[in-house]
């Protein structure tokens, strides 16, 4: 859980990093309708989740550093019995002040009135635009409202500052009890793909595959999957986002699982691939030893300082040379890496930011280079090669043949944690775990 202590602190960061005389504005996420009054299930925006905890739509904060009269205000639902014994408890602004440590609190319904008096004299206005398109039209509608009826010398507010580049520099960086939430969730869900491969039998769906990995999410605490949820079985494994998860799975054909819990607001996403039948074929094994193997060298790059980079070139150096050892790329390494021919076969990027999201907020690159590691950053290290059927440049015997092995790692201060080494990924050990 974290603690009332240190959202406040989240949010000292956060004050302390605006301009003078400038005023944050995150709102929730929008609802989405499902159809008529059905709902899709909600999901709060993660960086007004960061910044106070609080779950509930229709929820706008503001942060004013240095006000005297309170720096951090919530505009919320207020209390509706009715409507409570429909859809569920509110907080409402009485109860927010106690539970949130909000110095101020207000009815959505009165936002109109007050935020653009909020918004008078402020030179910036840091906000995250194109996440809610009707949010954004209302927030300008204040800005020039204010703007017009300004009399005499300036015309505030003149800027806006994109809030995702601060939220984003600092939610890259996990505290203690943020890494104690990732480990439970990257725990949960390596039980999860546990649990997949001892259920795996031929003749099944993908998706019940997919229900034994959700089952052991929800029963083990976790919220549900943190994405939705891959089960790709023969050729399905080389469409890298698939979702369909409808076929049955056959003997003799691999499937690849990629799903991740989402526990108290922090994702995990693991993949692992494996024999339907419990026995790798010898060109399914010899596909998976190289992407492991590249999996392990593109890891063992991991430690402060190193550049983000290193990883996804460690693990192009690894797939190329074993193409080209396996004879499905022909040529020079050196030239074929430089060529990129590899992206046929291995089309993504190694590795991504993981936290409250499961592709994270912050910047890869700063100033125009490769960011580098820094203790408490978390990440996925995910390389894989996938041959589809419909690749006539390669011999029938690799068709349908997709692999990919994901972990979860956390920067420490000599190197590295993996996060998710609770499902196994060598080969023996996978076999022996679904005999
Ligand atoms: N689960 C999506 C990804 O691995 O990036
Ligand atoms: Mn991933
Ligand atoms: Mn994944």
């Amino acid at each position: 859980m974290i603690s009332k202590t240190e959202y406040a602190a989240r949010r000292k960061d956060l004050m302390s990093m605006m301009e003078e005389n400038s005023i944050a504005v995150i709102a929730s996420s929008p609802e989405k309708v499902r159809s008529k009054d059905t709902l899709y299930p909600y999901k709060q925006s993660t960086n007004l989740s960061y910044l106070c905890g609080f779950s509930e739509p229709s929820a706008v904060i503001v942060l004013l550093p240095k006000r005297t009269q309170g720096e951090f205000i919530l505009f919320c639902r207020d209390k509706d019995p009715l409507r409570e014994t429909w859809d569920g408890h509110r907080l409402g602004p009485l109860e927010a002040k106690n539970t949130l440590g909000v110095e101020d609190a207000f009815p959505i319904d009165d936002i109109e009135d007050i935020l653009p008096g909020l918004l008078e004299d402020k030179s910036r206005v840091y906000y995250s635009a194109g996440k809610d398109k009707a949010f954004d039209s209302r927030l300008m509608h204040w800005v020039d409202e204010v703007r017009n009826n300004r009399s005499g010398e300036g015309r505030f507010p003149c800027e806006f500052v994109d809030l995702d580049h601060l939220l984003g520099e600092l939610r890259l960086i996990k505290s203690a009890s943020e890494i104690k939430l990732m480990r439970k969730a990257a725990d949960i869900s390596a039980q999860a793909h546990c649990r997949a491969m001892k259920s795996c039998r031929v003749g099944l769906k993908e998706y019940q595959l997919q229900a034994e990995i959700e089952h052991e999410f929800m029963s083990s605490g976790a919220n549900g999957p943190a994405y939705t949820s891959i089960v790709g079985s023969g050729n399905n494994a080389c469409v890298l986002h698939y979702i369909e998860n409808q076929a049955t799975l056959k003997s003799g054909d691999l499937v690849l699982i990629d799903a991740g819990c989402e526990y108290q607001n922090y994702a995990a996403d693991i993949t692992r691939t494996f024999p339907i039948n419990g026995k790798f074929s010898a060109a399914q094994a010899a596909i998976y030893d190289i992407v492991l193997a590249a999996q392990e060298a593109a890891i063992n790059t991991i430690a402060p300082g190193v550049n983000f980079n290193q990883a996804n070139q460690a693990a192009i150096a690894v797939i190329t040379q074993g193409l080209v050892d396996l004879g499905i790329l022909n040529g020079e390494v050196e030239t074929l890496i430089a060529s990129g021919a590899y992206r046929d076969f291995y089309m993504h990027s190694v590795s991504h930011w993981l936290g409250m999201d499961v592709h994270d907020v912050g910047d890869y690159k700063v100033d125009n280079h490769w960011r580098v590691y820094e203790t408490g950053m978390l990440l996925t290290i995910e390389p894989g090669i996938y041959i589809s059927s419909n690749n006539s440049k390669v011999e029938k015997k690799w068709h349908g043949i997709g692999v990919r092995i994901e972990d979860d790692i956390l920067v420490t201060k000599t190197g590295y944690e993996i996060l998710t080494a609770g499902v196994p990924k060598q080969r023996d050990q996978i076999e022996s775990l679904m005999a």
